[in-house]
């Protein structure tokens, strides 16, 4: 795929040759006529690379410029005029451009600076790429928490990490198990050591055990050679067991033993080794129903929450809602016109937020790649399920009102749901007799 070059002039003559010039290089070429139309097609066509003149009939090329960095930074923009001032050359430079070539310049300089361009353009979207990929490695992408329970939260997270202790992390699916995690291997004694993530849920049953502890040579049919398993491998570092609700029971009671006597005995070897980690755990489940219904063992639990860090669910944290939508916006670069009007937020303080934090970063995503202007709508949310727009603790009536049926009809659908269609058990949820649920469901036509 060839590069795309936006070439704004309005001399049209010029514009023709420098076209042919760069078409006959293999360059993609879309040439406007005027400083408007630049813009108009900058936007329509994501070019890789600008290349406009200072004196245009009715804007100044510094100005598209300037939009254009204010706009994406990363494109990089070549000005050319026929007035080749010093001052000018320095003001564009100053605004960002990549170059500054006077006219009449020779084909040669133009696209050897054109390329160039490109390249930097190229370098940067490796190096933003490989940043992205740092940070997401390593979480230090910065943990939002304006909420008071969050900043709680973290506090008591930063306090634990000077520690040894175990931690348990609890919480709904997409609330932060997992960055919390590696932020205590992050700020801890032992951030130099290694951070082993495990998913639990993800291990065949079969392979657990040879997964956490190892294994030595020939202990079954596959075990080619002696390999470490999880526990070791984290040595000097973190071990994070994630998904830890899902551990079968028989392989609970030999990780109890692991993390007290502090040792692992590889399958199918005589000799146990020490071990040296720290263990964070996770899980969306809720551990003590697992307990009682005797599928997650007490002790276990106990030996895992020394210290237990519940993350709220995001709805009930709305005050983390703004802070998350700038954090996200910044995340995936979007310009700094975008934003959410008021009534977006409203909505989004109003959701259910099934997948929290997750599902957050997966609408403004989306929002920000469709977005047809620079202001966010409710109706450019898309949110899933209208049915899950439940109703804050403390009621909000937002200024346009509220109608008190609406508000009616959403927990008679919420209570159906949740009493699988039952009508009778709906009508029990609700505290209302049967025929007077049987009644509204009738008046309200669901
Ligand atoms: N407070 C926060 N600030 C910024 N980003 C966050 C925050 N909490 C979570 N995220 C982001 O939300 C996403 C989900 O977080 P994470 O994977 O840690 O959730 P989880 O609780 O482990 O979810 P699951 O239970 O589904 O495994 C990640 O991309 C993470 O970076
Ligand atoms: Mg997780």
């Amino acid at each position: 795929m060839s590069e795309v070059i936006l070439l704004i002039d309005d001399d049209q003559s010029l514009r023709r040759v420098t076209e042919y010039n760069l078409t006959e290089k293999g360059f993609n070429v879309v040439t406007a006529a005027s400083g408007g139309q630049g813009l108009e097609y900058f936007k329509t066509t994501s070019p890789d690379l600008v290349v406009t003149d200072v004196k245009l009939g009715d804007m100044n090329g510094l100005d598209i410029l300037g939009k254009i960095k204010e706009d994406a930074p990363d494109i990089p923009v070549i000005i050319m005029t026929a007035f080749g001032s010093i001052e000018m050359a320095v003001q564009a430079m100053h605004k960002g451009a990549f170059n500054f070539i006077t006219k009449p310049f020779d084909r040669d300089t133009l696209i050897l600076s054109c390329k160039k361009a490109l390249e930097l353009k190229k370098l940067r979207s490796k190096t933003k790429l490989l940043a992205n990929e740092i940070n997401r490695l390593t979480g230090t992408e910065g943990i939002v928490s304006a909420s008071s329970v969050m900043k709680e939260l973290l506090d008591t997270a930063s306090r634990a990490a000077n520690s040894e202790a175990t931690v348990l992390i609890t919480g709904e699916s997409g609330t932060g198990k997992e960055v919390l995690a590696r932020l205590i291997h992050q700020n801890s004694p032992r951030s130099n050591g290694p951070m082993v993530a495990v998913n639990c849920a993800a291990i065949p049953i079969g392979l657990l055990e040879s997964e956490l502890f190892g294994h030595v040579k020939g202990s079954f049919t596959g075990a080619i050679k002696d390999r470490k398993g999880h526990f070791q491998t984290a040595s000097g570092g973190t071990l994070f067991l994630d998904e830890i609700g899902e551990l079968a029971t028989d392989i609970q009671v030999k990780l109890l033993r692991a993390i007290q006597e502090k040792e692992v005995q590889p399958v199918g070897s005589e000799r146990v080794k020490t071990l040296d980690i720290r263990i964070v755990a996770a899980t969306n489940l809720n551990l003590q129903k697992k307990i009682v219904q005797g599928e997650f063992r007490e002790d276990l639990y106990y030996r895992l929450s020394v210290i237990p860090l519940f993350i709220p669910p995001l709805r009930e944290r709305i005050e983390d809602i703004p802070a998350l939508v700038k954090h996200f916006l910044k995340k995936f670069d979007a310009p700094r016109d975008v934003f959410f009007s008021p009534k977006a937020l409203e909505v989004l303080n109003a959701y259910q937020w099934p997948g929290n934090i997750r599902e957050m970063q997966n609408i403004v995503e989306r929002c920000i790649i469709l977005r047809k202007k620079t202001v966010i709508e409710p109706e450019d949310l898309q949110l899933l399920d209208h049915k899950s727009l439940v109703l804050p603790l403390t009621p909000v009536i937002p200024n346009e009102g509220i109608a008190l049926e609406d508000i009616e009809k959403s927990y008679i659908l919420k209570a159906l749901e949740k009493a699988g269609q039952n009508r009778s058990e709906a009508a029990r949820l609700l505290k209302i007799p049967r025929h007077v649920l049987l009644y509204r469901l009738k008046k309200y036509g669901l």
